[in-house]
């Protein structure tokens, strides 16, 4: 059997929906999901979606994707503003493609939501977007394998 995606969300995402929809928009991570398994198995692929509001948990999901993921969509929320560990993480993985999603576009908000710590690990980032970057960055990762 082939590989996973592991499509990783972190902190506050699982308030999407009653969370500023000014910003976010009024899906919430649930429907994201259901989205995101129709586009999986459009592309003949399988995802593994997790959510946590806990930097340690998203480590170790990192370190468990290293050994049994073929890629990473990665929306790590505030975390990817702050967290050495989560880049760390994601170095230490090596070769796994990893896409960074981000429902707004954090360039466009706050002066400290304009560095992330993840975009120097990633292949690539989609921001702004709202839910289709994650559906965009299944395609960019089905197009690789
Ligand atoms: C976010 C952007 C982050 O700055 C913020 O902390 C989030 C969500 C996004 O998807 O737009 O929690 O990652």
């Amino acid at each position: 059997m082939s590989k996973p995606i592991f499509v990783l969300n972190g902190p506050n995402l699982n308030m999407l929906g009653k969370r500023e929809p000014g910003i976010y928009g009024g899906k919430t991570l649930g429907a994201i999901e259901a989205d995101c398994s129709a586009e999986a198995q459009a592309l003949g692929l399988i995802i593994d979606f997790r959510q946590t509001n806990h930097e340690g948990v998203l480590v170790d999901w990192i370190q468990e994707a290293g050994d049994t993921a073929a890629g990473i969509v990665i929306n790590p929320g505030a975390y990817s503003h702050t967290s050495i560990a989560i880049h760390d993480a994601l170095r230490s993985i090596g070769a796994l493609p990893v896409v960074e999603v981000h429902l707004s576009n954090i360039h466009a908000r706050e002066a400290f939501r304009h560095t992330s710590m993840v975009s120097p690990v990633a292949l690539g980032v989609i921001c702004g977007l709202g839910p289709i970057g994650y559906l965009l960055a299944l395609r960019a990762l089905a197009a690789r394998s």
